[in-house]
């Protein structure tokens, strides 16, 4: 099991006090704390091996480059992947979404197409698909969420169909916590020879997440929900859905050749390899090595005990605040269905009032809809507060949390 007290020794900004309250930090959906293996890693990456990669024959050069590449491999064993060809550094989920939307999309999706998304989605796994369907005319259709939260699986069934080219889904969603079977969607998505792209923002950090064996076509997660630094995630692909599509952005270190031809007057262009066929410019190379670390704090506390650890939590945590007559959960309540992630109101009180009286007393949640405005509209909510969890929290957190939601109820 893990033992999150000494996990916190590593965590620098868990040792600061606000208002002289320590930090509760409950916002870990949103991003996560970092530890100090990681800050270090950084550090010694600018101290030690800053160079540009893949550009010179220096050593410098060469040290970052495998540093870089060494970040891909190590990205590739924690998800399962065949190799560091399937793994594309990105900003974050947004822009990884965003790729395959306009790197696949743009050229494989035309007026009779249909593109699935649920009604689940964090609003960077709707926004993009909504503005290519306007350039290219395809017709985005949304699956319900039931009233419970959980996905509607009869009425994705009923609404897929041959014209259905890409199936968008979330694995966990961010409001909810509710985990979605993505292997039995991927199934039926490869019976109509539709692709399955998979947000994995709210799963990868939390939860053991096998490519091969959910069999999905494409992953995409943020590295500062996981320990990580902003700035850094990864597009997961199969290598030959990959090597089929075109480039994203172009620019150097994505190509191969640029060759003027004095006849045609234009220049012939050949790409790179995967995956720098799809990294145009200088990449975030010490955001990759921040990842790389961060990948490798949490592979030496086991997927599955970060798991475990947070079902307690969560458990916890909801047996306690059903104790509040005035506190609401929203969505399951089962821990066997959903995440560490746990969206709820107070009787009479916006969801930013509750935050910011909690903020008072050193307590960090997020409020407001979280990105994800339609699942808040299937739930008849303008709003939500939200609390979530990661390998740093504790029991006496939801406790001292529970305390001040009590003060909160007396208002
Ligand atoms: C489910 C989900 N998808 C996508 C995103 C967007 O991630 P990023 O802002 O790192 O690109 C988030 C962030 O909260 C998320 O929770």
């Amino acid at each position: 099991m893990l033992d999150p007290y000494k996990i916190r020794e590593d965590f620098p900004i868990l040792k600061r006090k606000i208002n002289n309250y320590p930090i509760i930090y409950f916002d870990n959906a949103a991003t996560s704390q970092k530890p100090k293996q990681v800050i270090e890693a950084i550090k010694n990456f600018y101290e030690n091996h800053n160079a540009n990669v893949h550009r010179a024959v220096h050593t410098l050069s060469q040290e970052a480059s495998e540093l870089y590449e060494e970040a891909h491999e190590e990205a590739a064993r924690f998800i399962n992947a065949k190799g560091m060809e399937e793994i594309i550094f990105v900003r974050g989920t947004t822009e990884a979404i965003n790729l395959v939307a306009y790197s696949w999309g743009c050229h494989n999706l035309t007026k009779d197409d249909e593109v699935i998304v649920s009604l689940m989605e964090h609003h960077s796994n709707i926004v993009p698909w909504e503005l290519l369907s306007r350039v290219r005319g395809f017709n985005v259709v949304y699956v319900n969420v039931k009233k419970n939260g959980k996905l509607d699986y009869a009425d994705f069934e009923n609404k897929i169909s041959k014209k259905t080219k890409i199936v968008c889904v979330s694995h966990v969603s961010n409001m909810s916590g509710v985990i979605n079977d993505v292997k039995r969607i991927a199934k039926v998505a490869h019976e109509y020879n539709a692709l399955t792209l998979v947000d994995g923002a709210q799963s990868v950090p939390h939860l053991p997440v096998d490519v091969n064996d959910l069999d999905i076509d494409f992953l995409t997660f943020s590295g500062h929900k996981m320990l990580g630094p902003t700035g850094i995630g990864v597009l997961y692909g199969k290598r030959e859905i990959l090597e089929s599509m075109e480039p994203f952005q172009g620019g150097g270190e994505m190509i191969r050749e640029v060759s003027f031809n004095a006849t045609k007057k234009r220049c012939s262009i050949a790409w790179n390899i995967l995956p720098w066929k799809f990294e145009a410019g200088t990449p975030n190379v010490c955001g990759g090595i921040g990842l790389m670390e961060a990948i490798k704090y949490l592979k030496r506390i086991g997927m599955e005990n970060v798991k475990a650890h947070e079902e307690i939590l969560t458990k916890y945590a909801i047996q306690k605040m059903a104790e509040c007559k005035k506190v609401e959960i929203y969505g399951p309540k089962d821990t066997s269905v959903k995440c560490g992630i746990i969206p709820f109101g107070v009787e009479g009180l916006s969801s930013h009032d509750v935050a910011l009286f909690l903020d008072n007393y050193g307590i960090m949640v997020r409020s407001g809809f979280h990105c994800a405005q339609p699942l808040h509209e299937i739930f008849g909510l303008k709003s939500s507060a939200r609390i979530s969890f990661y390998v740093y929290n504790i029991r006496e957190e939801i406790d001292r949390f529970i305390e001040v939601l009590k003060e909160i109820e007396q208002i």
